[in-house]
Formats: structure tokens, C-alpha cells, sequence
């Protein structure tokens, strides 16, 4: 399966935005303690957009960590080293395509993370060998993702609102399954934990945002809905007329994330 994804860092950054005015949990806080870092380690993020679980390690540890932070996107990787000049250039941001060999040693790496991003892999169990590879033994992967029951409500709408089935999304298809199983595979233990926010908007404008952050950029996937910008336009009116319904028969619309945390030990 060929997928091309390519965040944007305005649709990544607004999704982020949503989820911490609309949630009750704090996503961050939980991996913190799920994964109960010991200052001194060295760590390699994966897919870390504009670095929020690289600053969110730095900060936790009081910067005694060697962190480095790798993805394909240059725009995000500058919006990472932007941010990270308030911490005088601490952080390691680079250039790093997951579907290639890693340019890093073996048995190098305490902890190496992959938040949201494993899933958009061309070969799964390449890309995990690779993380495999760079870890130390005794060292841990941490990949998210979305578990199968994520969102329901999001999806329940639009196929409510355009009468046609959801394609699969990466994310959600492959995470608890594939993901899972090839890293059972590969790693000595593997631990799995969830993670789940409801997200309560009182107005149907929140969740437009969301959705059009969600939709706009990951476009390709969902191309048996709308393909050009009008399609897109009309698809989005679509989904406001439903959730406005819902939300004026019940008051909320509530949309719970469900995210799994797998640990797996080399
Ligand atoms: C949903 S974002 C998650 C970013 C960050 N970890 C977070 O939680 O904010 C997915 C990330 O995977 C990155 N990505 C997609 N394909 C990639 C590839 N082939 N190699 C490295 N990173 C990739 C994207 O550029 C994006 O930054």
C-alpha cells in the first residue's frame, strides 16, 4: 500500500489546538507517565512534526535528555528548530524519511518514540526493523496511534452526511493490528495502553475546524468523497448541516479519542 501524506503544519497545528481547548485530558501528561523517563537518555522521535513530544520530553526531563527529532517535512522541522531557539538549540531537529534506512548507529538509543506517525509507513515491518535497529538493547519503542474505536461520532457524521462508506484511514486500519503484531514480532515485550479524550464541543464551529484540518490536507484519502475544491466545499457543508442537528437535538456533540500506546522492549 502506497500512501503519500505529506501534514501541513497549519492543519497539524490547528488539530493540536482543538484537542487541548476541547478535551478534558492532557495527552502529554499521560505519555509522561505511561512512560516514566529517567533523566541522562538518549532519545530518537520519529515523525515529530513540529517537535511536541520532543519539548514535551525536554521539558519533563529539565533538559537532561539528548534528543533528537526527525521527520520528512522541512516546514515542520523548521517550526521545531524555531521553537526550539527559547531552549538555545537543545533539541536535534533533522531530516529523516521513514520509509528509508535511518542515516543513525545501532544500539544507540534509550527510547525511541513515534507519536501519530508510524501508520503512514510504506513498510511497516521495514520501518520498525529500523527502530529496532538504533535501539539499545533493553531499549523501548513508543509508538500512538488510533485505535479502531476512535472518533466514531466524526465518522458516524460524515457517512450520515454523505451517504457513502468511510475509506479506510491508515491510522486507525493498521495501528492496533499490523502495527501491533509486527512489533510483537520483532521486540522481546510488548506492552499496550490506552488513551481516551473526549473532546466536547457546545458549537458546531470547533468541530468544522477540526474536520477541515483533518479532511483538507489527508485529501488523497479520501478522494471517493470530493477530489477538487468545490467538492471539498460541498462535502464540508454537508457535514455542518449534521453535526448542527446534533447538536441542537442534544446540546454537545461529544467525540472521543481513543489512542493506544504500545511499549515494546529490545
Ligand atoms: C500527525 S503528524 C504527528 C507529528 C507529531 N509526532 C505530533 O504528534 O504532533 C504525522 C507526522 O509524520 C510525518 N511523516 C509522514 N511520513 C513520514 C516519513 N516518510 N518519514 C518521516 N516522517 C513522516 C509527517 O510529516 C508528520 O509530521
Amino acid at each position: 500500500m502506497k500512501i503519500d501524506f505529506q501534514e501541513t503544519t497549519d492543519d497539524l497545528a490547528k488539530r493540536i489546538d482543538i484537542h487541548s481547548r476541547y478535551g478534558s485530558k492532557d495527552i502529554d501528561a499521560w505519555m509522561l507517565e505511561v512512560l516514566n523517563l529517567q533523566p541522562g537518555i538518549k532519545i530518537l522521535d520519529v515523525g515529530c512534526g513540529s517537535g511536541k513530544q520532543c519539548f514535551s520530553f525536554f521539558h519533563h526531563l529539565n533538559g537532561k535528555a539528548e534528543i533528537t527529532g526527525t521527520d520528512v517535512s522541512e516546514s515542520l522541522l523548521d517550526e521545531a528548530r524555531e521553537k526550539n531557539k527559547a531552549i538555545d538549540h537543545a533539541i536535534d531537529f533533522k531530516h529523516l524519511d521513514f520509509n528509508e534506512e535511518f542515516d543513525l548507529p545501532s544500539n544507540h538509543f534509550d527510547l525511541v518514540s513515534a507519536c501519530f506517525a508510524i501508520y503512514y509507513a510504506q513498510d511497516i515491518p521495514f520501518t520498525l526493523s529500523e527502530m529496532y535497529r538504533v535501539l539499545k538493547p533493553g531499549g523501548r519503542l513508543f509508538t500512538t496511534g488510533p485505535m479502531p474505536t476512535n472518533k466514531q461520532i466524526f465518522y458516524d457524521i460524515i457517512r450520515e452526511a454523505t451517504g457513502k462508506p468511510i475509506p479506510p484511514m491508515p491510522g486507525s486500519s493498521r495501528y492496533a493490528s499490523e502495527i501491533y503484531g509486527t512489533t510483537q514480532k520483532l521486540f522481546s515485550k510488548t506492552e499496550q495502553h490506552i488513551f481516551e479524550n473526549p473532546l466536547t464541543f457546545n458549537s458546531v464551529e470547533p468541530f468544522m475546524v477540526y474536520t477541515r484540518a483533518s479532511m483538507s490536507e489527508d485529501r488523497r484519502l479520501w478522494n471517493s468523497l470530493f477530489e477538487t475544491h468545490d467538492e471539498f466545499e460541498t462535502v464540508m457543508n454537508q457535514i455542518e448541516k449534521v453535526a448542527r442537528k446534533r447538536i441542537e437535538a442534544d446540546g454537545t456533540l461529544v467525540m472521543t479519542k481513543v489512542v493506544g500506546g504500545f511499549i515494546a522492549t529490545k
